[in-house]
């Protein structure tokens, strides 16, 4: 049996359906999603689980109606105000990938001040992918490697100047919602990466269902491209 992932990634889909379908605007569903973020954190940090990567805004979230885009970060900002004590309190350190220069000033600063604040944290890493979109990363790796004058780049000099840099692969990645589709999310990062789909929308996604797809994980045979212990 596979250990608790050490690295989980969640692509968090389905807010949206789930207002439709309780009646309420998009919004609501996007404010109930971020009560489940708080839940997932902690059940994860309980599990210890050591990275939890979680897909909260991609890069294509920027063609969403101005309102929307709006709330999403109205409801960021809300959510790095409310819980950067718990994150200090429970030694989580917060980090993002993605091309957060896009973001509005005043949550960019927020960003920044919750990083510098949280930066001993050693229990648990929460990364936000923010403004993100895996070929956007790709390309600026390349640029940057380009810039740095390599005439030849290593697998290990991409992973070192990748977003995701100094921290493992993910273990698992979940996706919600009944979508089974990456959506331009860590695509170089999730090459070995167990993959589990569920029907449930992000914002019922609960304790229960993370330790579904915890145990699930647990029982998958991880070969890495080599043979397995049966062959
Ligand atoms: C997909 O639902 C979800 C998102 C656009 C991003 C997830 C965002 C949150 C949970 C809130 C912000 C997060 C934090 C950490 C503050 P959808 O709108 O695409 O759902 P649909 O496919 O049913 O329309």
């Amino acid at each position: 049996m596979n250990p608790v992932p050490k690295h989980i990634a969640i692509i968090m889909d389905g807010n949206g359906r789930w207002a439709k379908q309780h009646g309420l605007p998009r919004e609501e569903g996007h404010r109930k999603g971020v009560e489940t973020v708080e839940a997932i954190v902690e059940a994860c940090q309980e599990r210890g689980v050591k990275h939890l990567t979680l897909y909260a805004f991609s890069e294509e979230n920027w063609n969403r109606p101005d309102g929307e885009v709006a709330s999403l970060m109205k409801l960021l900002s809300f959510f790095l105000t409310a819980k950067c004590q718990k994150m200090l309190d429970n030694g989580i350190r917060f980090r993002t990938i993605g091309d957060i220069e896009k973001l509005p000033a005043d949550v960019l600063e927020q960003i920044q001040a919750v990083k510098e604040k949280t930066s001993d944290g050693q229990k648990m890493e929460l990364v936000l992918a923010l403004s993100y979109g895996s070929h956007s990363e790709l390309t600026r790796t390349i640029n940057t490697l380009i810039a740095k004058g390599k005439p030849e780049v290593t697998v290990q000099d991409v992973e070192d100047h990748l977003d995701t840099r100094g921290m493992p692969n993910p273990d698992l990645l979940i996706r919600t919602s009944g979508e089974y589709r990456l959506s331009n999310f860590l695509l170089w990062q999730l090459a070995y990466s167990e993959l589990y789909f569920t029907d449930v929308l992000w914002p019922e996604f609960s304790e229960a269902e993370l330790d579904r797809a915890i145990s699930d994980f647990q029982g998958r045979e991880r070969r890495f491209g080599g043979v397995g212990e049966d062959d």
